[in-house]
């Protein structure tokens, strides 16, 4: 990996305000201290976009909201280019001006250890990240009750966001409001009734988007979540946010006896939607990979056992008649896997535990991770996977059973490496807002939140025991992504909104509608690669009554066309993309090529236009060739999108193999037709896209020769 660097250290001592801008000039960062409050703001093209917002923090041991005084201001400049081990593209420059403050409390109510903190900015061309870092050398125990940092929006403009403190974690669709108007009430009436308990103050998840009238977009965030709990955002019926840290179940936000470094806040901005999708400031804001022998952690395509149960309702996890995870059928499948060169094949409900009652409060027999059931013959399996150059990727789903799962991680990621498993699905699925079980060290339960510090610490005790035994991991029901794929890449993908399972078992009025994957790339996917699981061909008449009354149930309709589940395999991101419809779907139909073709591992990304919640299009440069893939998709409008092809070489000429929907056609007029066609193009040749309601469009332009 080449690293360059170079940086410059300057110390200046100012006795009024601060400034800084980003390395082209485009962002003006600007600090105040106004009678002993710290607040910053932040302009964009010498537009205010976030106007003065607070910072500080409220601890039982410190509190840096008052009477506080600059002392110190540290300023340097960053330049490197740093090489991922698998992403969106293969070289990424992290440069930036960075702004050190320290601040010096003053009150007498700060205890005489913490009187200082420091908060680091870093202003990029896409963006501005901050954090607050506090030492603890004599590891006290501090709890943080608040943070206070605030996102004041100069302008109450339209908002994309999920509600936080609700019942089903990311998984759902998202609202489209002002920022005033941000509230549960609204969601309920726009979006989905929320039931359950409401607890928790009103406020929503990040990444959180908002589009100003000049177009101007930006989103607010977090990189590097790490030893703290997730910020949510709470809304106060204004264009005004502040961070919301969700609690442990006794209030303290955070505990730590460690020194307090907080994840990055971050504020991406660009001047249009498709700026912000290819924004690199998370990565650039985490930690440096940590693994140094990568070799074992691969990219690639998988299939599963797993629309059978979630989707057409034919098997169930559990065991008896309609078990899936049979010996018989997981072979049947590692044929067909293994015909058409996948890299992996998931398979679901094959140990114990899937009997009782386990979804969806945490209860139920306990999960066990090295015990497959009694049909399910693991070692035989593992040999005919092997034999057949395919892995099997396991799958743990926890039911949010906490405990049982740590107890048994290592035995359960040794048992993955004795059978060759290279990459787990964990799964997480509890419906209540704060409902997972914790044994505090009194001994009682206590209930916590799926987003709070324990869980944060949790996922993070996975990934890292996973990275132990070279096992990957593709997490559902997942604390968001803050980046951390940059420092654990065998974190490989996630899913944290809600994905392709919602059209397999919601009905028509409750699935995805068409218009959730355009929102989708502008909002939950800035943060991550997402296990979205794409590429439904059967979208009509797919599902049964329940695997014993296999009578049709005509309520269900997917909202896609075949070509815009092809689309989605370039507009959504993921180094592991999974084939998701039943292999029978696929044996013999043409558009099954592009799914065999597109790689899940790139060179170059560039989003060539896009509108939140309307459309996008997206091309993705192979690492492995010269070739090129375009994914387009529309909500529920049809349109026509004029591109220019000038991102090919200028030196080649390509062969487009085009994937679309029939022109008349659309996600309720014929959407599992697909037209498959060629033609020549070069970096001159300008193309129309035309998409139907609902539909996409999926393109594979393969090098030909030297013009
Ligand atoms: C929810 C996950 O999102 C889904 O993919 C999985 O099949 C079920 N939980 C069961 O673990
Ligand atoms: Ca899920």
């Amino acid at each position: 990996m080449k690293i360059f660097f170079l940086s410059i250290i300057t110390t200046l001592i100012f006795t009024s305000d601060y400034q800084l801008s980003s390395p082209n000039k485009s962002f003006n960062l600007e600090i105040y201290n106004n009678n002993g409050q710290i607040s910053y703001s932040l302009l964009k093209n010498q537009k205010l976009i976030i106007e003065k917002s607070l910072l500080g923090m409220k601890t039982n041991k410190f509190n840096f909201s008052e009477y506080l005084s600059i002392d110190n201001v540290n300023i340097r400049y960053n330049y490197e280019l740093w090489e991922q081990v698998w992403g969106e593209q293969k070289t990424i420059l992290n440069e930036y001006n960075e702004l050190v403050i320290t601040v010096l409390s003053n009150s007498n109510n700060t205890n005489s250890d913490f009187t200082s903190m420091k908060v680091r900015f870093r202003l990029f061309d896409d963006g501005l990240g901050f954090r607050y870092e506090i030492l603890n050398p004599d590891n006290k125990e501090i709890n943080i009750f608040d943070e206070l940092t605030q996102f004041n929006f100069s302008e109450d403009s339209p908002s994309w966001w999920i509600p936080a403190y609700a019942y089903r974690r990311y998984e759902f669709l998202y609202a489209n409001t002002l920022i005033s108007e941000i509230s549960r009430d609204k969601f309920s009436e726009i979006v989905e009734y929320l039931n359950g308990p409401r607890i928790g103050p009103e406020a929503v998840q990040t990444p959180f988007t908002v589009q100003r009238k000049d177009g101007i977009t930006i989103s607010i965030h977090e990189a590097n979540l790490t030893n703290y709990s997730s910020m949510t955002l709470k809304a106060n019926g204004t264009k005004n946010m502040e961070c919301d840290l969700i609690p442990w179940s006794d209030g303290v936000k955070v505990r730590s006896n460690k020194d307090i470094i907080t994840p990055w806040r971050t504020i991406i901005v660009g001047d249009n939607p498709s700026e912000i999708t290819m924004s690199t400031l998370t990565l650039n804001l985490n930690e440096p990979n940590k693994i140094e022998d990568t070799s074992w952690i691969n990219p690639g395509k998988y299939i599963g056992i797993w629309w059978e149960m979630i989707g057409t309702n034919q098997s169930s996890w559990g065991s008896g008649p309609y078990h899936g995870a049979t010996t018989d059928k997981v072979m049947e499948y590692i044929d067909f896997g293994s015909k058409y060169k996948f890299d992996g094949l998931l398979v679901e409900g094959w140990n114990t535990g899937w009997d009782e009652n386990w979804c969806c409060t945490g209860e139920g027999e306990s999960f066990g991770f090295y015990h497959p059931h009694p049909d399910f013959d693991n070692k035989k399996i593992a040999k005919y996977a092997k034999d057949k150059g395919i892995r099997i990727v396991g799958h743990h789903e926890t039911g949010t059973q906490i405990q049982n799962y740590e107890d048994q991680l290592d035995s359960a990621f040794a048992y993955c490496k004795r059978n060759g498993i290279r990459v787990v699905k964990t799964g997480y699925v509890n419906d209540g807002s704060q409902n997972i079980k914790r044994l505090g060290d009194d001994g009682k339960i206590y209930k916590e939140w799926h987003h709070g510090q324990y869980m944060v610490e949790h996922f993070r005790k996975v990934l890292e025991k996973a990275a132990k035994y070279e096992v990957s991991i593709v997490v559902h029901e997942p604390i968001k992504d803050t980046g951390l794929r940059r420092t654990y890449p065998n974190m490989l993908s996630r899913e944290g909104a809600r994905g392709q399972e919602f059209n397999g078992f919601m009905p028509k009025d409750w699935n995805n509608k068409s218009n959730h994957t355009t929102i989708l790339p502008f909002t939950r996917l800035l943060s991550s690669p997402m296990d979205y699981t794409p590429g439904i061909f059967n979208l009509k008449d797919y599902r049964y009554n329940s695997p014993s009354d296999r009578t049709i149930n005509t309520s269900h309709h997917i909202p896609s066309t075949i070509a815009k589940e092809l689309a989605l395999y370039v507009v959504i991101y993921a180094p592991v993309q999974m084939a998701a419809d039943l292999p029978q779907n696929y044996e013999g139909h043409p558009g099954f090529k592009f799914i065999l073709d597109v790689p899940t591992d790139w060179e170059r990304t560039i989003v060539l236009n896009g509108e939140i919640g309307q459309y996008i299009t997206t091309v993705r440069k192979d690492i492995n060739t010269n070739d090129w893939y375009l994914g387009s998709i529309t909500n529920e409008e049809a349109r026509e999108l004029e591109i220019e092809l000038s991102f090919l070489d200028p030196y080649k000429s390509y062969k487009a193999t085009i994937y679309r929907d029939p022109v008349n056609g659309g996600w309720e007029e014929r959407p599992e037709e697909v037209i498959i066609e060629h033609i020549l193009v070069n970096k001159n040749s300008k193309y129309k896209l035309i998409l139907p309601s609902g539909g996409g469009q999926a393109i594979k332009f393969s090098e030909q020769s030297e013009k």
